[in-house]
């Protein structure tokens, strides 16, 4: 199941509404770098076979995804845009501890918890479309990610022990929350706009419907 120890609020879905073609083009470098982070994994972690494994796979399910994100840029005549550092990525690996293994875990959990949020925000926008062809591809990719969470999860706890890589998670998703509340709220898939205190958002989202939701859920 997915865990997140914040939720996004309506301000970010509005942000998208407001601005698409810059969702789908950040969409699209989500992506490429996911696909990039899972290659990388392979580049140094190659005598891990089931890691190894995994990474194939799902390296090729990101291209998929990168490759139909483009062709939804295309359809609207929208270049990808040029590559930029993600400051929410930046700051996650800023967490990842220097011993190798548990900088293994911290790689694991903070693409786990990439995913997770993709996931919902994913999700968020797949529940917002107008029915078609978009509406599908969204509620499919949220499918996906909330997947690719939960394997990212599970090698965590095959390479270390189970409950260290829970507690070890939970820090990780504080700071993640942390990172977002402290960023303006923008269209990007990872931009600013958690829920405010005093928001009520129906928790029906494509993310929960398909994975669960909420800090406690497990994996
Ligand atoms: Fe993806
Ligand atoms: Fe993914």
């Amino acid at each position: 199941m997915l865990r997140l120890s914040a939720h996004t609020g309506s301000a970010w879905f509005a942000a998208v509404e407001r601005d698409f073609g810059t969702f789908l083009q950040d969409h699209a470098a989500c992506e490429r770098k996911a696909l990039a982070t899972a290659m990388a994994l392979v580049a140094h972690y190659p005598d891990r076979v089931e890691l190894v494994d995994a990474m194939i796979v799902l390296a090729t399910e990101e291209l998929d995804h990168f490759v139909r994100v483009r062709e939804l840029l295309c359809a609207r005549g929208i270049p990808l845009a040029v590559d930029k550092k993600s400051v929410y990525a930046a700051g996650l690996r800023r967490q990842l501890r220097v011993l190798s293994g548990a900088r293994l875990t911290d790689r694991l959990l903070v693409a786990a918890i990439i995913e997770a949020r993709s996931c919902e925000r994913l999700g968020i926008v797949a529940r917002n479309l107008s029915d078609g062809p978009e509406r599908d591809f969204y509620r499919e990719l949220a499918v996906c990610e909330a997947r690719h969470h939960a394997d990212f999860v599970r090698l965590a706890k095959t390479y270390a022990d189970p409950d260290d890589v829970d507690v070890r998670l939970d820090e990780l998703l504080e700071f993640e929350a942390a990172i977002l509340a402290a960023q303006p709220v923008s269209a990007h898939v990872h931009g600013g706009g958690l829920q405010l205190n005093d928001e009520v958002v129906p928790d029906s989202s494509i993310a929960s419907s398909a994975a669960g939701t909420g800090r406690h859920g497990g994996d």
